[in-house]
């Protein structure tokens, strides 16, 4: 069933979802980020239903996972019939097809070609403690360096790599000594937060000019671990030379590139893996989120000649278990097949619909992305990021039947199912304008 717009028939939160987030209020970690109170009860498509009955236009696709769309009939018919044969038996002492097939066809897709080996868990923190222990191991040496803006997970050692927001650290210490942070794509912490391309290869060269020259010897250096594109960080998306030049850092001093793509993998940016775009193999890649459709499943791929840690070096009961296997498999079929075109090709259209924004409101700063990951920086006097007013416009969204969130300092991101189409994809524009234009001073 298709639908040509959310509908409101009680303003939120309703009766039903107020009543919700009271019990929910008395019970669950107060840690968790709500933007605003949507309480969803089902999902179809792009569309999701909250407990009063309302329908939005999900643009968030449940934080980059639901890549297929919320409930696709043919994932739905996968983990049903898994489900049916088997559910779990713990890959770590057992073999199973769902899992042998999986590695198969990852091994198959990996950015960069070459033989490549799999290990599974369960999100993508699990999938980034992996390539942090792997790089490590296979290299003997201890330091890894990360980037300022960059977000990698909450375990301890996800979370000694994560520099996004100071409250992700803070009251956790000590953490896991050996990572050493660097300004991610200069452009991002330039004085207007914005993206400025002639900030090119500042914080490549200062890995070498500056980190090596007077605080760490490159023979120390395990990886340096990075998302092609920053997520969490503000969807900063670097210019066209950078992981290029930022690899050429690595190989000279025999250190491994570790991709996350845990946000902007397995199809979202209109190629499989965002790194791709850069022309670039790295040697270990993090995929988790999308990869199947909303049931959790953590990936690490590596080279093959990485991945030689003995039987008990690394292990995870539920990683990657059939049913989540048998959705990933399902998944990544329909996204090569169909949607990873149709997210490259939506993706141009919501980027252009919203450039288009532009010129009818400055408060819009700046609009960049690849493929179905687009960011909207919003900024106030003297291009200064403004997160209060981007806050009121994705509660205003809400309101108006859209589903949306922020990320960095002032953007909100838009990332829809991969679905989309594209009169959802004009939908979404006119609904967000209408926000802004309701919100701004
Ligand atoms: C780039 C990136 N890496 C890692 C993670 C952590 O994933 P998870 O929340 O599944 O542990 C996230 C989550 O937002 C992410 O965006």
């Amino acid at each position: 069933m298709s639908y040509t717009s959310p509908q409101i028939i009680a303003p939120p939160p309703g009766p039903q979802a107020q009543s919700w987030i009271h019990r929910d209020d008395r019970y669950i970690s107060p840690s968790y980020t709500r933007p605003y109170p949507c309480v969803v009860e089902r999902g179809e498509g792009v569309w999701v239903w909250d407990v009063d009955g309302n329908r939005y236009l999900d643009c968030s696709a449940g934080l980059a996972v639901c890549s297929t769309g919320h409930c696709h009939p043919e994932v739905v018919q996968a983990i049903r019939d898994q489900a049916e044969k088997l559910i779990h038996m713990s890959g770590t002492d057992f073999y199973y097809p769902a899992q042998i097939e999986l590695a198969e066809t990852l091994a198959r897709l990996a950015p960069g070609g070459g033989p490549r080996r799999v290990f599974f868990s369960n999100s993508g923190a699990e999938a980034i403690e992996c390539a942090f222990k792997l790089a490590r191991y296979a290299t003997g040496r201890q330091k890894i360096i990360a980037f300022y803006g960059g977000f990698h997970g909450r375990t301890l050692g996800a979370l000694s790599l994560t520099a996004s927001k100071p409250i992700h650290r803070k009251g956790f210490a000590p953490l896991v000594p050996g990572v050493l942070h660097i300004p991610y794509a200069n452009c991002y912490h330039c004085a207007y937060n914005l993206v400025y391309p002639s900030c090119k290869y500042a914080c490549v060269s200062f890995i070498e000019d500056t980190l090596f020259r007077y605080e760490t010897s490159p023979e120390e250096v395990a990886a340096i671990l990075v998302e092609p594109i920053q997520g969490e960080g503000g969807y900063v998306v670097p210019p066209p030379e950078y992981h290029q030049a930022l690899k050429e850092v690595a190989d000279r001093h025999g250190i491994l590139l570790i991709a996350d793509e845990v946000q902007c993998g397995i199809g979202r940016t209109g190629t499989m893996f965002a790194i791709e775009h850069w022309g670039v193999s790295p040697d270990i890649v993090a995929v988790a989120k999308g990869i199947a459709s909303g049931m959790p499943l953590g990936v690490t791929l590596a080279r093959q000649d990485l991945m030689t840690w003995p039987p008990g070096a690394h292990a995870s009961t539920f990683g990657g278990n059939p049913v989540s296997c048998a959705a990933a498999l399902a998944t990544i079929r329909l996204v090569q097949n169909r949607y990873m075109d149709n997210a490259k090709q939506m993706g141009e259209r919501l980027m252009a619909g919203l450039k288009t924004l532009m010129s009818r409101h400055a408060c819009i700063g700046d609009v960049r992305g690849k493929g179905l990951m687009v960011g909207v920086e919003l900024v106030r006097d003297e291009r200064r990021p403004d997160p209060d007013l981007t806050q009121r416009v994705i509660e205003r969204c809400f309101q108006k039947g859209m589903l949306i969130l922020t990320c960095g300092k002032s953007t909100i991101r838009f990332m829809p199912p991969l679905i989309i189409e594209p009169a959802e994809i004009d939908l979404a524009i006119h609904i967000f304008e209408a926000a802004l234009s309701e919100c701004k001073s």
